[in-house]
Formats: structure tokens, C-alpha cells, sequence
């Protein structure tokens, strides 16, 4: 039973450890993981630049998976498989993005990232695609600045998208120029992976104070988009960056498997008005339970009382305090996922 486990194994060890075994853990890939590149030279050269289009999902993924592959060998003492890789989360979020509708665009109109159309293609009218330009690209270039791709800053180049150039830096100096807040805590982070006496907890710590800065950028340069989207949707949207900045303080592991069970509670397609939670049908329970979390957390967002912002983060100031959050994250994970209940109690 979760309660009766030292939070090491609540962190690390032992729940993957249990659950390692029951899961293929190719089943918990991204959607079309395995088509997309793994290694750079899978990417077009030119004048010896890589060039990477970030506006095709696969070659967007793709980044991810160089990254969780480059950063392989940072985690691998913990538990084989890279199951325990911290990166795993953001392809995760993008797969996630991607089989839901998220990516194409919000109006509907050059079939743009649907099934009629190029459903490969990623959307510059999407918010949801422009907040993870700024997780995926961002992230990347920084990898690559800091030496762990084992090539030089200027060997890579990221194609613009079809309009708004503006708000989207394509390499690592205009990146570093446009967003330098952004760029030194993705590079701190890389920096204390490098550190081998870094612990997991330090790298989850710097992991997540470098994406809540990122989330906390962009979300200012795309705000006017969430107007594309129905009154759920967008309120949903708002919502997730409330809760995004929860997951930080309590430094939610973003590894494979707690991902993948985690984002069972996201909802299955886009919000269209007239959903509200806890009465969406077409919704599981976890479904339901997830939104209607989120929009209470937003309302106590900023508020004196004690859900907080300030408050929680001062509750989680103590490892012991994390820790117990975590073990409510499984218990509830549990208590709507019977086949996470059979597994994890092996
Ligand atoms: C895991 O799933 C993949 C794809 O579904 C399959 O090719 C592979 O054989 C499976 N591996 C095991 C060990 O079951
Ligand atoms: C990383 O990618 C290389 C080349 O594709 C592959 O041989 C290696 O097994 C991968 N490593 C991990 C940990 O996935
Ligand atoms: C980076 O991109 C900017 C335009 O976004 C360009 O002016 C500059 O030459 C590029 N730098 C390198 C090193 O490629």
C-alpha cells in the first residue's frame, strides 16, 4: 500500500520498479514516436545547419526524442528503460496535444492538423501549440548550447512558422536575445544535470523552475489566442497553467509511467461549450474529477486562503510534505484506475 512506503520509493525506486514489469513500455509512447527522427542527422542539413521544422508534428517529436535520448544516460541509474527520465513529460504533453485536436487550428480553416487535411501539421493559430513551441524549442536549443547534443550553437536552425515570425526565436543566439530569462534557467538546469552529485530531486527542482518561467512567458505573448477557442476550452487552458505551476512547487516527478497515468484524467478531445464538469458524458470519471480540480484551483489561485499559491508553496517547503502530496497523487491515481490498483499492489 502506497502510505506504508519511505518516500524514496515513493520518488523513485520502487513504483516503477513494481510497475516496470507490467508495462510495454513502447504502449505509452506518443502517438507515431517510432516515425519520428531520433537522431539529428535524421533531420535535413544545410550549409551544415540542421533544420528542423517545428511545424510538423513529427519533426517537433522529434526533438523531444533526442532529448530523451541525449539525457538517457543523466537518469539511467535510477531504473533501466529511461522510464525515470524526467523529459518524458513534455512529448507526453505534446502526444497528448496532438491525438485531441490541440495542435490543429482553432478556426478551422486551411485544415491545418486535421484528418481532412495535413494532419501532421501543427497549427500557428493554436495556443496549445504555441505554448509548447516554447517547451519544446526553447528546451532544445539550450540542450544543444549547453553540450549535450555534441554539436556547436550554430549548427541548428529551426524553420519559421507561416506568420507571427516574431514571437518564435529560431536559434540559439536569437533565442538567447529574445528570451534570455527563459534561456539561463533551461541552462541551469542542464548544468546541475551535468553535476553528478546533483540528486533527482535537485535536477526536478530545476527542471520545473525552468518551465514554469517558460509557461509564465509565453502565456503573456499568446494570451489573445485562447479567443479562437470555445468558453471551456480556453478557461481550460487558463486553468492548466494555474495547476502546471502546482505540479512545480510540489515537484511532481514527470517521468514515463506517472505521465502516462496522470494524463488519463486530461480530457479526450477539445472543451465545446455546454461541457461542465462533473457532468461531461462522453468523459470518464478521472475525466471529470481533474477538470472540475483544476477550475477550483484557479479560483483559489491568489487568494488569501489556504489552496494558495503562496500557501501551498510554503506547505511544500519540507521534502516530507512533498512526499506526502505525491502519495495522494498515487492513491487517487488508484482509486480510479483499476488496472493501475492490480498493478501497483503486485
Ligand atoms: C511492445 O509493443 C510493441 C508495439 O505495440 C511490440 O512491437 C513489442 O513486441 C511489444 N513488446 C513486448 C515485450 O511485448
Ligand atoms: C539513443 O539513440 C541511439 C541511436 O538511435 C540508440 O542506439 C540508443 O540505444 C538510444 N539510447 C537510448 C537510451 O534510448
Ligand atoms: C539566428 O537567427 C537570426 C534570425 O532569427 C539570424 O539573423 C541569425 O543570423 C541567426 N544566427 C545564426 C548563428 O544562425
Amino acid at each position: 500500500m502506497a502510505f506504508l512506503l519511505p518516500w524514496t520509493c515513493v520518488l523513485v525506486g520502487c513504483f516503477s520498479a513494481s510497475l516496470a514489469g507490467a508495462y510495454n513500455f513502447s504502449d505509452l509512447y506518443p502517438p507515431l514516436w517510432e516515425k519520428s527522427p531520433g537522431q539529428l542527422s535524421d533531420y535535413r542539413v544545410e550549409n551544415g545547419k540542421y533544420l528542423i521544422d517545428p511545424w510538423i508534428y513529427l519533426e517537433r517529436l522529434g526533438m523531444y526524442k533526442i532529448l530523451v535520448n541525449k539525457t538517457a544516460s543523466y537518469f539511467e541509474n535510477i531504473v533501466a528503460n529511461n522510464e525515470q527520465n524526467i523529459f518524458w513529460g513534455l512529448p507526453l504533453q505534446l502526444g497528448w496535444q496532438y491525438r485531441t485536436g490541440r495542435l490543429a487550428d482553432p478556426r478551422g480553416r486551411k485544415g491545418c492538423g486535421y484528418e481532412s487535411g495535413d494532419h501532421l501539421c501543427i497549427s500557428v493559430d493554436s495556443w496549445w501549440a504555441d505554448m509548447n513551441y516554447f517547451l519544446s524549442a526553447l528546451p532544445f536549443l539550450a540542450a544543444v548550447d549547453s553540450g549535450i547534443m555534441g554539436i556547436s550553437s550554430d549548427q541548428i536552425m529551426l524553420l519559421p512558422p507561416p506568420k507571427d515570425q516574431t514571437n518564435f526565436c529560431l536559434n540559439i543566439s536569437s533565442c538567447q536575445s529574445s528570451y534570455p530569462e527563459i534561456m539561463s534557467k533551461w541552462n541551469a538546469f542542464y548544468q546541475h544535470l551535468q553535476n553528478p552529485s546533483s540528486s533527482f530531486e535537485d535536477l526536478l527542482k530545476y527542471f520545473w523552475a525552468a518551465h514554469v518561467s517558460t509557461l509564465e512567458h509565453a502565456s503573456k505573448i499568446f494570451e489573445d489566442r485562447l479567443e479562437y477557442y470555445s468558453k471551456p476550452e480556453a478557461n481550460f487552458g487558463r486553468n492548466w497553467c494555474v495547476a502546471v505551476k502546482y505540479l512545480a512547487v510540489a515537484l511532481f516527478p514527470t517521468t514515463l509511467v506517472r505521465t502516462y497515468e496522470f494524463q488519463k484524467g486530461l480530457p479526450p478531445r477539445m472543451l465545446v461549450n455546454g461541457d461542465r464538469a462533473p457532468f461531461i458524458h462522453d468523459f470518464t470519471d478521472f475525466q471529470n474529477m481533474v477538470l472540475l480540480v483544476l477550475s477550483f484551483l484557479r479560483q483559489v489561485d491568489n487568494s488569501p486562503g489556504l489552496f494558495s499559491l503562496t500557501a501551498w508553496k510554503i506547505l511544500m517547503r519540507t521534502h516530507h510534505a512533498r512526499m506526502q502530496v505525491l502519495e495522494l497523487f498515487q492513491v487517487i491515481l488508484e482509486i480510479f484506475n483499476p488496472t493501475f490498483l492490480s498493478v501497483s499492489s503486485v
